[in-house]
C-alpha cells in the first residue's frame, strides 16, 4: 500500500460483505483512517496544527482504538489459521502502541519531529487497510461460525464505543464523517 494517498476518498463503512460481528469494528475503522490523514497531513503544517492532529488522536486513542486493538486480539486472533496473518496483527499492534505511549509521553518532541508524524499516520492508515483487506476477510473465510457466536461481544462493543455504531443510529448524514479535522 503506498503511502501517498491522503487525499483518497475513506470507505464506505462497513462494507457490506462484512459479517455482522466484524461491523463494529469495521465502522471503527474509519475514526482510525480520519486520525491516520490528519496526523500525515499536519507533519506538513505548523507547530500548532502538528499539536491539535497529536491531541486529537490521543483523544481517540484513549477512547477507542486503544480498546479496539485488544478486542482485535482477543476475539478475532484465535478465529485466524494463518501464523503469518497472526503475527502480522500483533506485531503492528506492538509497533502502534509503542508509537502512541510516545505520543502521550512526550508530545512536544513528536511534533517537532514531521517524518514521525508521518510514519505513524502511514502505519495507522496501513494496518487499518490491511486488516480490511485481508485480516478481517480471513476470520470470515476460516470461522465464520464463530464469528457468529461473538454477536454479543459485537453489541457490546457498540454499547461501549460510540464510534463502532451504525451512523442512522446517532442520526448523523451518511456523508458527514462529523469532524473537521477529515477535511482535505
Ligand atoms: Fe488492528
Ligand atoms: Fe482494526
Amino acid at each position: 500500500m503506498s503511502h501517498d494517498s491522503s487525499e483518497e476518498p475513506l470507505p464506505p463503512t462497513p462494507p457490506l460483505k462484512r459479517h455482522a460481528t466484524l461491523q463494529p469494528l469495521s465502522r471503527e475503522h474509519m475514526g482510525g483512517l480520519i486520525q491516520a490523514r490528519s496526523l500525515r497531513q499536519a507533519a506538513d503544517r505548523e507547530r500548532a496544527k502538528r499539536l491539535l492532529a497529536i491531541a486529537s488522536f490521543l483523544d481517540a486513542w484513549r477512547s477507542e482504538i486503544r480498546a479496539h486493538f485488544d478486542d482485535e486480539e482477543r476475539l478475532l486472533l484465535p478465529l485466524v489459521n494463518s501464523p503469518a496473518l497472526r503475527e502480522r496483527l500483533l506485531e503492528e499492534h506492538g509497533t502502534l502502541r509503542r508509537l502512541a505511549e510516545e505520543c502521550e509521553r512526550d508530545p512536544e518532541a513528536v511534533a517537532s519531529d514531521a517524518e514521525l508524524m508521518r510514519r505513524i499516520g502511514a502505519l495507522l492508515h496501513d494496518h487499518i487497510r490491511w486488516e480490511e483487506r485481508e485480516f478481517f476477510e480471513a476470520v470470515q473465510r476460516d470461522h465464520p461460525e464463530a464469528l457468529a457466536g461473538l454477536a454479543s461481544e459485537a453489541a457490546f462493543i457498540e454499547e461501549q464505543r460510540p464510534g463502532s455504531r451504525a451512523r442512522h443510529r446517532l442520526g448523523v448524514d451518511e456523508h458527514d464523517t462529523g469532524r473537521n479535522e477529515a477535511e482535505p
